[in-house]
């Protein structure tokens, strides 16, 4: 086991807050209803990095059993202190997908969000076919469409800052730790390893959710600070990674001129949106799930 995810790719605080805006408490029921959960069953999640999905069912679902494993262990200590700062009882273990540290035939479902690529998929799949019940369901959800607006940030108001990230960054691709495996990027050739490794019923659904619109009356004015926040935080952390893995690519006070330069940036948005100026700017993501039967 290893911190190497928390430490170099995405920071366990970025994603959780990320997670708590995608699954919500307004719509965790949808969540749950399409991945046909129903309260009393034995669930697994793969690569739950702090937990909050976790966190969420189990508010939802409180007789669900539900256990968390991420090969994280910088996650996995996140997803137990916030299970208790919330009193839930969830179970979270560090462990390897391609080798779930789990008996053979003990769960209803096992699901991940946002994780089978980075894994060998045989692997991945063979261990939750494995550790399902027979009848049970294994769900792969993954991030296929993004809309509207690219993911990416790219400063272009301030050359300064593209100027220092773009130095940190060219420096930090050069580093080993850097490099994440991904195994297999298509989302559309999930299913047929799935029905080699011998589940049925195989199907295909998906859920789109609003990523970002504070501007929209339907967002109430905590939920908009937090998704103009979640954009902030994932900026401050890229540069945050970044540097850490190239500490000689910035001075110090370039640094902290860069992280200066975000936070302004995000304090004038957040500015904006209080004085009522509307920029009407959304983005909306498209989970795909894929399951299957055992
Ligand atoms: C993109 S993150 C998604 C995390 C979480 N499912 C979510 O959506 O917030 C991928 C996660 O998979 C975990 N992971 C990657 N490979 C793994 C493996 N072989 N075994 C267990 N966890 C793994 C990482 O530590 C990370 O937490």
């Amino acid at each position: 086991m290893n911190s190497y995810w928390s430490q170099y790719v995405q920071k366990t605080e970025e994603l959780y807050l990320s997670r708590a805006l995608k699954f919500h408490r307004g719509n965790i029921d949808k969540w749950a209803s399409i991945m046909q959960l129903c309260d009393g069953m034995k669930i697994l999640e793969v690569g739950c990095a702090g937990g909050l999905l976790c966190h969420r069912l189990k508010e939802h679902l409180p007789n669900a059993k539900i256990t968390g494993v991420d090969f994280d262990v910088g996650h996995i200590d996140f997803a137990k202190k916030k299970a208790k700062e919330l009193n839930l009882q969830c179970d979270f273990v560090a462990g390897d997908a391609a080798q779930l540290p789990f008996e053979d035939n003990s769960f209803d479902i096992c699901y991940s969000h946002t994780v089978m690529n980075f894994c060998d998929p045989e692997k991945f799949v063979r261990e939750q076919y494995r550790v399902l019940k027979p009848g049970g369901k294994m769900i792969v959800m993954d991030v296929y469409a993004r809309g509207f607006k690219p993911e990416e940030w790219v400063p272009t108001e301030n050359c300064e800052e593209k100027e220092l990230f773009d130095k940190v960054w060219v420096a930090a691709s050069e580093s080993p730790n850097s490099q994440i495996k991904r195994y297999e990027d298509r989302t559309e050739k999930y299913s047929s390893y799935l029905a080699a490794q011998g589940f049925c019923h195989i199907s295909i659904d998906t859920m789109s959710t609003v990523k970002y619109a504070p501007d929209f009356d339907n967002v109430d004015a905590e939920t908009a600070r937090a998704q103009i926040n979640d954009d902030r935080m994932s900026e401050l952390s890229s540069v945050e990674k970044a540097y850490k893995m190239a500490p000689k690519a910035l001075s110090k006070s370039e640094y902290q001129s860069l992280m200066d330069m975000i936070n302004r940036r995000y304090d004038k948005e957040i500015k904006r949106y209080e004085s009522g100026e509307k920029k009407w700017e959304f983005r909306i993501v498209t989970t795909v799930l894929i399951s299957g039967t055992k």
